[in-house]
């Protein structure tokens, strides 16, 4: 995985000559568009995350008690899977522009963690919770097993958001005294930086 990182962030795109950029090198260095894409990004997630809380809340029966989900779905998740598409399309061209810096970043690893047990929920909604939707589309307060699911998703979603933030800090660099399990999570020893371990430097 790393290899194919490595090859991502300094050969691919690279041209002739000393002074040539790969082009995750590029785009890391251009003035504005690294910025453009990370601005995108946020725009794109308060779309989304905007627009599943309002149906999150509908399944919990703390929002729009009168209106039936299936009424509130097909208005507002349109927008919700536009503003998802833009946010990984954005993710994605952030990561690129420096795969190896992310690689070896806890925050980063455990947002996409995060990420894949939010699909994870969406995926049980849809096949399973909403089955019977017929049933309680029209209930002020839908059974337990919608709202685990609303609460599970808003709570992974807050996660994820709150790791995404977390990624711009270098509380735990690699190549920092880190405690060993931070060292471990982030697989610093193959970094550039590698992997120092706080017990050593204590000593
Ligand atoms: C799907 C839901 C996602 C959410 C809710 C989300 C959320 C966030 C948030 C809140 C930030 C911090 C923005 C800031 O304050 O500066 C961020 C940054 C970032 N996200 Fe996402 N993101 C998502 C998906 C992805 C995906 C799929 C990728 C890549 C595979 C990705 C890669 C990044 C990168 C590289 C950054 C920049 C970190 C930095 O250097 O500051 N994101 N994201």
């Amino acid at each position: 995985m790393r290899d194919f990182l490595v090859w991502l962030a300094t050969e691919l795109g690279k041209g002739e000559g000393d002074l040539a950029m790969s082009w995750s090198e590029a785009l890391a260095s251009s003035l504005n568009f690294w910025g453009l894409l990370e601005g995108t990004h946020v725009l794109a997630l308060m779309l989304f995350a905007g627009t599943i809380f309002l149906v999150d809340l509908r399944l919990l029966g703390v929002a729009f008690r009168n209106t039936r989900v299936s009424v509130l779905s097909d208005r507002v998740l349109p927008l919700t899977v536009f503003g998802f598409a833009v946010m990984i399309a954005t993710g994605l061209a952030l990561f690129y522009a420096k795969p190896l810096l992310y690689y070896h970043n806890l925050w980063f690893r455990l947002k996409l963690v995060f990420i894949a047990a939010a699909m994870i929920n969406i995926l049980v909604f849809h096949f399973r919770v909403q089955r019977n939707r017929q049933d309680w589309d029209a209930a002020p307060k839908p059974p337990a097993a919608a709202r685990l699911s609303a609460l599970v998703s808003i709570l992974a979603w807050v996660t994820v958001i709150t790791f995404g933030r977390f990624i711009a800090y270098d509380w735990l660099e690699c190549g920092k005294p880190l405690p060993h399990w931070a060292n471990v999570a982030q697989s610093c020893a193959t970094s550039e930086r590698g992997a120092v371990d706080l017990k050593d430097v204590a000593q």
